[in-house]
């Protein structure tokens, strides 16, 4: 397997990801599209892992020529054999760098991915995280709430859902006047830029760079 550090470097070949989507795959399509037109450099996207079938997301990485392979959670007996099945189909194609894309499943991953698989979460992590918090959910829960800013949060993945270090936030004040579609039409936009931006600092500087220490969280 190819997860070993210093592995890629920009100068010598480019930083190969893995993709793994749930749903829609905005975040697929915006990684596609910086990489087509040149804003995400030193950069390719080898395969994408669907957890499930009919999504917009398989479409179009089929669509992009990315092979996509689907590995359902109702398909294996335990959630543990349906991890099992990812970690396999990710040793096959050894990405330096496993790119979680509004992937809603709990993939158990391996100590040797937890410091090359990132997640972007479309909040200020550690708050309006964990299991059943993803999209709309999300930004309705701030509202109500109250809180007075939002954003979105990449970070590193571990075996806890939407935990693991922080690598990099962004923020957006929240107004008055904010609806959860307002809100989240902010964060995306924020997200659009937020991780093409970490993941062209690993291309640029090595995947060794996520193995610096990052804020721990409790
Ligand atoms: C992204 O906005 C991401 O923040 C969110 O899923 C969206 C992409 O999904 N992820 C989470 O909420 C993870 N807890 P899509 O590609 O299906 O639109």
């Amino acid at each position: 397997m190819n997860l070993t550090r210093s592995t890629n470097s920009v100068q010598s070949r480019p930083m190969r990801l893995v993709v793994l989507i749930s749903g829609a795959g905005t975040t697929l399509a915006n990684l596609i599209d910086r990489i087509r037109d040149g804003r995400l450099v030193g950069v390719r996207i080898d395969g994408v892992i669907s957890s499930r079938a009919a999504v917009a997301g398989v479409e179009l990485a089929r669509t992009a020529g990315i092979p996509v392979t689907v590995i359902r959670p109702k398909d294996y007996a335990t959630s543990a054999q349906w991890s099992s099945a990812v970690t396999a189909c990710l040793d096959e194609i050894a990405p330096d760098v496993v790119v979680m894309a509004g992937f809603l499943a709990r993939w158990d991953l391996p100590g040797r991915y937890q410091r090359r698989t990132l997640n972007i979460h479309p909040a200020l992590l550690p708050d309006f995280g964990g299991a059943g918090m993803y999209g709309r959910r999300v930004h309705e829960a701030v509202l109500r709430a109250g809180a007075p800013e939002s954003g979105c949060t990449v970070h590193l993945v571990d075996e806890i859902y939407d935990h693991g270090p922080i690598v990099a936030q962004a923020r957006t004040a929240v107004t008055p006047d904010d609806t959860s579609e307002s809100l989240a039409a902010r964060v995306q936009a924020l997200e659009r830029d937020l991780y093409p931006s970490v993941l062209q600092r690993i291309a640029d500087e090595g995947v060794a760079w996520l193995d610096r220490k990052f804020e721990t969280r409790t």
